[in-house]
């Protein structure tokens, strides 16, 4: 495995704030509704992780260094684990697990279906992140891949729908998002010189 250390790193960060948040709103620390506030942290958390996964290829193609495509993947499976934890928040603290009230909640909160769509995307990713499905999609996979900017634009738009009272967060992570947009766009990437001809590596090994 290369740069195991770095991994690891990776993984404990990753491990510490989801425990962190939970531990606070044990100890009341989060406000006068621990529920709603460790949704929001836990969703606030899968949009922070996707922007971070999507970061890598240019943080790699700027610095040269292929660390950063080796935990790629890892955040990818981070982001994933997030919204799992802010799907099975929302269950329990604001939908007390009461699955009869799914409707009137869809109706009520119709961004939770923009939501879905982009839970939907992230579990197919999810699924084919493996070499073994790698393999077998060949060049698909490649395309299969490319909706993790659908996935942006849905989580942007999830949160906006949420937040549009005070848009300054959204704001930041929507101009995050853009930019790293438009960094794959080719005839932008050509204009910065260490973008131009370096290949990211295919396969860094495990
Ligand atoms: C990739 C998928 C998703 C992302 C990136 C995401 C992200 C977010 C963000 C950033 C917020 C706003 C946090 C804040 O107010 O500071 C939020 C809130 C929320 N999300 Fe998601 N979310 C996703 C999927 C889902 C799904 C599948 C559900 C369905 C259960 C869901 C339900 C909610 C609810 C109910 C809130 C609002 C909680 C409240 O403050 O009342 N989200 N999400």
């Amino acid at each position: 495995m290369r740069y195991p250390l770095w991994r690891i790193g990776v993984f404990l960060a990753a491990c510490v704030a989801p425990v962190w948040w939970v531990y606070q709103a044990w100890l009341l620390a989060l406000g006068p509704d621990p529920g709603k506030a460790l949704v929001d942290l836990f969703g606030q958390g899968t949009l922070v992780l996707l922007l971070i996964t999507l970061a890598m290829t240019p943080m790699q193609k700027l610095s040269g260094w292929p660390g950063w495509i080796a935990v790629r993947r890892q955040l990818g499976l981070w982001c994933f684990a997030y919204v799992v934890l802010h799907m099975s928040a929302y269950a329990v603290f604001i939908l007390g697990l009461d699955w009869s009230q799914l409707g009137v909640e869809l109706a009520k909160r119709p961004y939770i279906i923009v939501g879905s769509l982009a839970f939907l995307c992230l579990l197919a990713l999810a699924v084919t992140s493996n070499r073994y499905s790698q393999r077998r999609l060949g060049a698909r996979w490649k395309k299969l891949h490319r909706v993790v900017y659908a996935i942006v634009g849905l989580g942007l738009l999830h949160m906006f729908w949420i937040v549009r009272a005070d848009l300054k967060q959204w704001a930041i992570y929507a101009m995050i998002g853009a930019l790293l947009l438009m960094l794959r766009i080719p005839a932008i990437a050509r204009r910065i010189p260490r973008l131009k001809g370096q290949k990211t590596p295919a396969v860094i090994k495990a």
